[in-house]
Order: C-alpha cells, then sequence, then structure tokens
C-alpha cells in the first residue's frame, strides 16, 4: 500500500484520515530485559455458558454434519491450535460452583441431567465432562485450568477430582478413571479454589473465604506427579484492593500459587450498550474501561509487593474482555455478542499491559472463548468465523514466553469532546531467536499517529509488519464476509536515522519484526 500524505494546516491525510501533527515516542530498554512474558498471559476461558460449549465447541460425536473429533468441531481445534491457545480455564465462571465433576464421567447414558442455574436455567445433559474438556486442551497442546466448585461443593469433591485427574497408582480415583477409558493421568496443575467468591460463587467476604481456601488448598495432594499444583484464590472483583489484602496476608505462602483478578470492560452495567452499532462516544467508553486495566494491575501488584517482594505468587486474570448487550433475538442468559475492531484495540491494549506487568501477572484467560462476550470463535450451524479479537491474539502469539523489553513511552492523546485518552499502547519482547516483535495500538478512531521508537543496543533490521485495521470501527467479520477483517502486511513503517518511525491508521494494532 503506498501512502498518499497531503499536508493541511498542520494535519496530514493518509488515505483519507488525518494524522496527528505530534508523535508519540518509544524508548526500547534491552538492558533492562530480564522477565519472561509466561506464554499463559494468552489463555482462555470456557464456560458451560449459552453456546460455548454446546453447540459451540462441542457438537457431540454422533453429530455427522459437522466434522468433529470426539464431539469437538475440527474447525475449531484448527484455530485453536495456529492461535496457539497455551492455557484453557474451565467449567466456568458461575457455572463452577454449581458444578460436580462426577456427573460429567463414566457412560453418557448414565449422566444426570442437571440445570444451569445461572445461565438461563437451560438443560445440562452433561455430555460434556472432564475427559472431553481434558482430552480437548490435549489436542489443542493447551494446560487445562479446572476450577474447583468451593461454593456449593466440599472438600472431599475437590481432593477427588484431583486424584481422579491426576492419580498415578492405585486408588478409588484413579482406578475409576482407568475405568472410565484413561490409563494415563492428564497431570492437570491449573486448579482454581472457587470463583467470584466474593459474588455467584457464594457470596463470602474476603475473611471468610480465605478460611474455607486454606480448607481446600490443605486437602489438594498432588498424587504423586513431577508437577505442582498450582492453586489459585477466587480473587477480586475489579478494584477491590481488600479482597487481595487478605488474601495475601491470611493465606501462608506454601498454601496458594496464585490469586485471581476478573475485570470486564463495561461501560455501565445498566447500559451496556450494543456490540456493534454503537456511537463513538461509546467506544471511547469502552476504551477507556480497557485502560483501567493499567491502574488495577498497579494496584493489585502494590498490594501484593507488601506481602511477597519476591513476588513468588501470581496475579492471575482469569476473566477479562468486553462485556456489552447481547445480540437482538438472543437469549439475555446466553451473552452472545458480535466482535468488532472496537474489540481488537481493547485486547491489543489490555495485552500489552499484561506483558508490561509480567513480572506479576502471569496468566491471563479472556471471557471467553467462543460464542459467549469477547470470543476467538463464533459459530453458526456448520460456519464459523474468527473474530477481530481471534487476529489479535494470533498477532500477539510471538510474545508467549519471550522476554519482555521494558519500553517508556511518552504519549499522545485521542481526545473526544472535552475527554482524552492516551492513543498509544505499546509492548515489546525479544524471543529465543533474539527476534524482537513489537506491538502497537492506536486506540485513536480518527487519526493516524505516529510512533518513533529508539533504542540503545542490539542492531536490529525491520523484518516484517502485520496489521489488524478496517475502514469502521463498528466493522466485524460476519458469516456472509468471514474475512472483511484479518491481519494484512504493514508497511507503514520504517527505520530512519537509527529510529524505527511507524505510522498506525486510525483503530489499528500492529506487531513488527525486528531482526
Ligand atoms: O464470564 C461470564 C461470567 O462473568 C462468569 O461466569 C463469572 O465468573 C463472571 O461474573
Amino acid at each position: 500500500m503506498t501512502l498518499k500524505i497531503t499536508v493541511l494546516a498542520g494535519l496530514f491525510l493518509i488515505n483519507g484520515s488525518s494524522l496527528s501533527g505530534q508523535a508519540a515516542t518509544v524508548t526500547l530498554r534491552f538492558a533492562d530485559a530480564k522477565t519472561v512474558i509466561n506464554k499463559n498471559i494468552y489463555g482462555h476461558f470456557a464456560e458451560h455458558l449459552g453456546h460455548c460449549i454446546y453447540d459451540g465447541l462441542y457438537v457431540g460425536d454422533s453429530n455427522r454434519l459437522i466434522p468433529n473429533t470426539e464431539g469437538v468441531r475440527n474447525d475449531i481445534i484448527a484455530a485453536l491450535k495456529i492461535l496457539k491457545v497455551p492455557v484453557l480455564r474451565w467449567p466456568g465462571g458461575c457455572f463452577a460452583d454449581t458444578y460436580h465433576w462426577k456427573d460429567g464421567v463414566g457412560p453418557r447414558k448414565n449422566r444426570p441431567v442437571t440445570i444451569n442455574k445461572w445461565w438461563g436455567g437451560v438443560t445440562e445433559n452433561n455430555s460434556f465432562g472432564t475427559h472431553d474438556f481434558l482430552n480437548l486442551c490435549e489436542r489443542i497442546g493447551a494446560d487445562p485450568y479446572l476450577a474447583g466448585n468451593a461454593g456449593s461443593g466440599t472438600v472431599l469433591e475437590l481432593s477427588q477430582w484431583v486424584e481422579y485427574v491426576n492419580g498415578e497408582g492405585q486408588s478409588a480415583m484413579s482406578d475409576w478413571r482407568k475405568a472410565n477409558g484413561r490409563i494415563h493421568p492428564w497431570n492437570v496443575k491449573y486448579f482454581g479454589v472457587g470463583n467470584e467468591a466474593w459474588g455467584c460463587g457464594g457470596n463470602m467476604t474476603a475473611e471468610y473465604y480465605s478460611n474455607i481456601y486454606k480448607q481446600y488448598a490443605t486437602f489438594m495432594a498432588d498424587w504423586g506427579n513431577s508437577k505442582h499444583l498450582f492453586r489459585v484464590a477466587s480473587g477480586a472483583n475489579g478494584d477491590d484492593y481488600h479482597w487481595t489484602e487478605v488474601m495475601m496476608r491470611d493465606i501462608p505462602k506454601n498454601m496458594i500459587e496464585g490469586v485471581s483478578l476478573h475485570y470486564y470492560s463495561v461501560i455501565d452495567w445498566k447500559a451496556k450498550g450494543p456490540a456493534a452499532g454503537f456511537s463513538r462516544q461509546q467506544y471511547f467508553a469502552t476504551i477507556r474501561q480497557a485502560l483501567r486495566m493499567e491502574e488495577l494491575i498497579a494496584g493489585h501488584e502494590a498490594v501484593m509487593d507488601k506481602y511477597d517482594p519476591q513476588k513468588s505468587i501470581a496475579l492471575i486474570v482469569d476473566e477479562w474482555g468486553g462485556w456489552y448487550d447481547v445480540e437482538p433475538d438472543t437469549n439475555p442468559s446466553f451473552l452472545y455478542q458480535q466482535n468488532t475492531m472496537r474489540d481488537a484495540v481493547l485486547a491489543g491494549v489490555t495485552l500489552n499491559i499484561f506483558n508490561n506487568h509480567c513480572n506479576r501477572v502471569r496468566m491471563a484467560n479472556l471471557a471467553q472463548i467462543v460464542n459467549v462476550l469477547q470470543s476467538v470463535i463464533l459459530t453458526n450451524k456448520q460456519k464459523i468465523i474468527l473474530t477481530p479479537t481471534y487476529h489479535v491474539m494470533e498477532m500477539y502469539n510471538v510474545h508467549q514466553n519471550a522476554t519482555m523489553i521494558p519500553v517508556s513511552l511518552e504519549n499522545i492523546f485521542y481526545v473526544e469532546g472535552n475527554d482524552s485518552l492516551t492513543a498509544i499502547s505499546v509492548s515489546a519482547s525479544r524471543d529465543s531467536q533474539s527476534v524482537t516483535h513489537i506491538s502497537i495500538a492506536n486506540t485513536d478512531p480518527e487519526k493516524a499517529n505516529t510512533v518513533n521508537i529508539q533504542w540503545q543496543g542490539p542492531v536490529l533490521k525491520l523484518e516484517k509488519g502485520r496489521i489488524l485495521q478496517s475502514s469502521g470501527i463498528g466493522d466485524h467479520n460476519s458469516f456472509d464476509d468471514p474475512d472483511k477483517i484479518k491481519p494484512r502486511l504493514f508497511t507503514g513503517a520504517k527505520i530512519k536515522d537509527n529510529e524505527l518511525q511507524v505510522i498506525l491508521p486510525p483503530a489499528s494494532v500492529v506487531v513488527l519484526t525486528l531482526r
């Protein structure tokens, strides 16, 4: 693409959009690069909610219309492999604290039919259970993260789940697993002790939950596996720093490996606005909420640093994403929403925040993987679409397990009426092959913005750039036009006078490769 640049009273026009006269300046601090970006920051979340599992990931092994492997759609398996999903959380969410895992193992015809209390009171036939989930994770190369039931379950039930999936020798639970067709344990590492204990997980106080947590954690043995269990305490809602304080203060360090945080970019819980067809003001409000993740992580980090300056306990953002009104004529309890370029920008800025805080944030799980909230895949009978968010997660997967390069940023602003937000979001990393990747998002929906990137240290050549962008912030893929938005080659970056100059189109996400 050749850029047509016209000077216009302090502004420039690039292919029709204005270019702000100012530039952001980024300094890559190679000398300070030491922390690895845990690949699990690129994790996902699948709940028994709406059509995430049933008629989403899972269509049943008797389905002859949609090619599947043990009931899981082959097209979704292929797409998730390309995405390099590192970790997948299941079975909830709120559903987790109503889920009794024994209902979902053994011959399907013997499994009880239960009611999904939180999500529309629909019938749950338990046909997708522990084996189905763990085998799916194996197939896509993801680590499973099981969310245990600490709200309506028992300590025994969760400890037996651990034994069932991880027991190696002879024991009641591992024998049962073998009888159900799986000889070798799955060696599940990640376990959550309940979900949103302050809300749908039991409406507990932090002080009460921390006691419950210790009781559960005590009996979660790791059954002689080489992997140690990684136990995650149900964490704070947004800016509830007191919750994190109590977890860190009251739970001994040898009983906890991670504490979670849930935060959704919602404009207003009573007026969330449409997922597509939103106004510029709604776009601004969503991105402002997304950028708040920086403040929240810094706030929880400060509390954690007080009790754990060595940073041995991880902050696990196991639910994040945009949350809007459901699509018209869909079940309001199913949380099905469209996914637009707004979500791509939201994902780009959020992942940059996680990368930059990787010394404490070691896992994050986008809510949710298919057909629910900010999904990477939407399904409609035989068809699927990959959303703009899918493409950002795929472009950014180059950061997985690379060493984060700290950045200093002199920002410029996206102005909306009397309000403004930072326009540029950036993070960078160097992988094991010494390849540097820089991911940048321009939040401004109207103005192209220039970013000048400098560094001292390695001599680097620009190898390639990829961009996700469309003409409108509300643009999205559809079943009739599934490839409207997909990554393209980016030609707006050049090295000039020892500086990398990048011109980002409005509302765009770019990943650059330098070698
Ligand atoms: O992701 C949807 C719901 O949001 C989850 O079930 C719950 O944990 C959160 O409140």
